[in-house]
């Protein structure tokens, strides 16, 4: 089961023992479908080469916080960006005490400083260092700041010492680092999502249509799955592999994209309208391609106005928790406003298409979360990153309003 498909994971290795268990790791993630960046520590490198961790995870591993050619590739605050998670393992006795004090001497505690991202230690020591107080005091103080600590295991050391500090093993890293992507908020919650553009034909080899790549839907379909949900994702024509556990319905039109989601709405808890759906379509359909006359200079195609499926989706009688997307050019937040209310929607999350680096095809995005209340900027990140952050808190807005409902 692959339950880290797309995950971008920095795997920081320190100096220790353990550290020829990193290589396994690296294996393991890939193996379970994350995308995997090495970040070394210069005493990790005493004790597994750099190259190894390089051919493992087929991308440059990143030692020096000077290497100037390592920065123009992937900066470290890139690097801190990139990354849905930062898991150090093994993280010695020496990187726990530097990273407590919010020390950025090296690499790896630079990034961890920069990143936005969690952290998980996985602490690896000889077990008279894992019980000394000065150990536990920074550990405290780590968890205080949110970062998670995975271990240490007890058994024989590499010193001989049986007791509390052995790195997890490589098998129990992947299980926590798997339950990490896991909330849980929204098990046993049905959601749909409609996703990429529809296509309405004009001749049989001719059709309007948008730029929607589908990549914005189809990473909160895997959002929701990590969230416990079962996805139905409906999505038109687009060059996208099915994200896992997701039930695919693949469609054309606005009027085959209308139909799909009213077959699926029985018991549906929750619809997410991130599908760029075509506004208009052609009055007529030519069966035949449509001949250019030797004296036509132009030509005119009467269009009509497609159903608004967000709008009777929120209109019908089991109305599931509705959420839309606003994509304009300008007035972003006004229109969005506008479209809340008069969609009637629970939520829209306003993204701005003017803007080349993100909404339409590209792989960021930049929202903001608008409900009849408040709004919530979302910076720019990637889509996989802001699908989880939005699915986090649209489960928070439909769980407030369940429980406001049955009061
Ligand atoms: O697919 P990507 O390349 O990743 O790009 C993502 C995106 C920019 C397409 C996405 O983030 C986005 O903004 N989707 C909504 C695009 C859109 O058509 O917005 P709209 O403002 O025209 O529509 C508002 C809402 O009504 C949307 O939820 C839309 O799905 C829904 N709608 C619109 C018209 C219609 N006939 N039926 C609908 O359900």
């Amino acid at each position: 089961m692959n339950r880290l498909t797309n995950k971008q994971i920095i795997l920081g290795v320190t100096g220790g023992i353990a550290a020829y268990k990193s290589a396994e790791l690296v294996r393991g993630l890939q193996k379970a479908g994350a995308k995997v960046r090495v970040v070394m520590t210069s005493s990790a490198c005493e004790f597994i080469t750099p190259l190894t961790l390089q051919a493992l995870s087929g991308n440059p591993v990143h030692i020096d916080l000077l290497d100037t050619k390592a920065e123009a590739a992937m900066g470290h605050i890139e690097l801190a960006r990139w990354a849905d998670l930062v898991l150090i393992a093994p993280a010695s006795a020496s990187f726990i005490s530097r990273l407590s004090r919010g020390s950025g001497e090296d690499l790896l505690s630079t990034l961890c400083l920069a990143t936005d991202s969690q952290i998980a230690l996985a602490p690896a020591m000889n077990q008279a260092m894992w019980r000394d107080s000065a150990t536990q005091t920074n550990l405290e103080m780590l968890t205080e700041k949110g970062v998670k600590i995975l271990g240490p295991d007890e058994g024989e050391q590499a010193c001989g010492d049986v007791g509390l500090g052995r790195m997890l093993d490589v098998d129990q890293l992947l299980i926590e680092v798997r339950e990490f992507f896991q909330s849980h908020e929204l098990n046993g919650r049905h959601v749909m999502i409609t996703a990429g553009p529809t296509r309405e034909a004009i001749d049989p080899v001719r059709y309007i249509s948008n730029e929607s790549s589908g990549k914005m839907g189809f990473a909160m379909a895997e959002a929701a799955v990590d969230a416990g949900a079962k996805v139905t994702l409906v999505t038109g024509p687009v060059n996208l592999e099915t994200p896992e556990h997701v039930e695919r319905i693949d469609v054309i039109s606005t009027a085959d994209m209308h139909r799909a989601v009213f077959k699926n709405l029985p018991n549906c808890d929750i619809f997410i309208g991130s599908a760029a759906v075509a506004d208009y379509r052609p009055t007529q359909v030519a069966d035949r391609k449509i001949k250019k006359g030797d004296e036509d200079h132009a030509m005119t195609i009467e269009l009509i106005r497609n159903p608004d499926i967000i709008a009777e989706v929120a209109a019908s009688a089991s109305r599931p928790f509705t959420v839309g997307f606003a994509a304009e050019t300008h007035n972003l937040i006004e229109y969005a406003q506008k479209k809340l209310k008069q969609k009637n929607l629970d939520l829209i999350i306003a993204n701005d298409v003017a803007d080349k680096q993100i909404g339409f095809n590209s792989n960021d995005n930049e929202v903001t979360l608008i409900s009849r209340k408040d709004s919530t900027v979302l910076p720019k990140m990637s889509k996989a990153k802001l699908a989880r952050l939005l699915i986090d808190q649209l489960a928070q807005h439909y769980l407030s309003s369940k429980q406001e409902a049955d009061v």
